[in-house]
């Protein structure tokens, strides 16, 4: 089976809707293998944001991801990756589905209450900055 790393961001702990995006995740049959609440460092925020290093918003992006606790989780199932960025929705809130996560909770792309790993290699990636024990 597949792994993804979702993290239910800090404006999604702040509006305390862990239980639903946890519950979505469940209810479409991935499995929850690990979990975790924590306040990341701004290291962790380059090395997880690595890839968007050059971009105007990256200095918003990481006091944004730093500036409270989120979830980290990892879910596994068949088609792991994809099945969660469905769940999802579009990165900009108000193109995103109504149904999905950031359809139904978020109107900016700033806070967009989730994230999930967009290719296998980027869930390893992912996965070895939040979880080192799992790899
Ligand atoms: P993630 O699952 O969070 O990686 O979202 P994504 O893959 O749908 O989007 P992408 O990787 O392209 O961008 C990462 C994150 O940067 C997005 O989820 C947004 O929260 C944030 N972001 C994108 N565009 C902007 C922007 O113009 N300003 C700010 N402040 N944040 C942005
Ligand atoms: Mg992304």
């Amino acid at each position: 089976a597949q792994r993804t790393l979702i993290l239910v961001k800090p404006d999604g702990v702040k509006r305390n809707i862990i239980g639903d995006v946890i519950s979505r995740i469940e209810r479409k049959g991935l499995k929850v293998i690990a979990l975790e609440l924590r306040t990341i460092e701004v290291d962790t925020a380059h090395a997880h944001y690595a890839e968007h290093a050059e971009k105007p918003f990256f200095g918003e992006l990481v006091d944004f991801i730093t500036s409270g606790p989120l979830v980290a989780l990892v879910a596994e199932g068949d088609r792991a990756i994809e099945a969660f960025r469905a769940l999802a929705g579009a990165t900009d809130p108000v193109k995103a589905t109504p149904g999905t996560i950031r359809g139904d909770y978020a109107l900016q792309v700033a806070q967009n209450i989730v994230h999930g790993s967009d290719s296998p290699e980027s869930a390893e990636r992912e996965i070895k900055i939040f979880f080192p024990e799992l790899v």
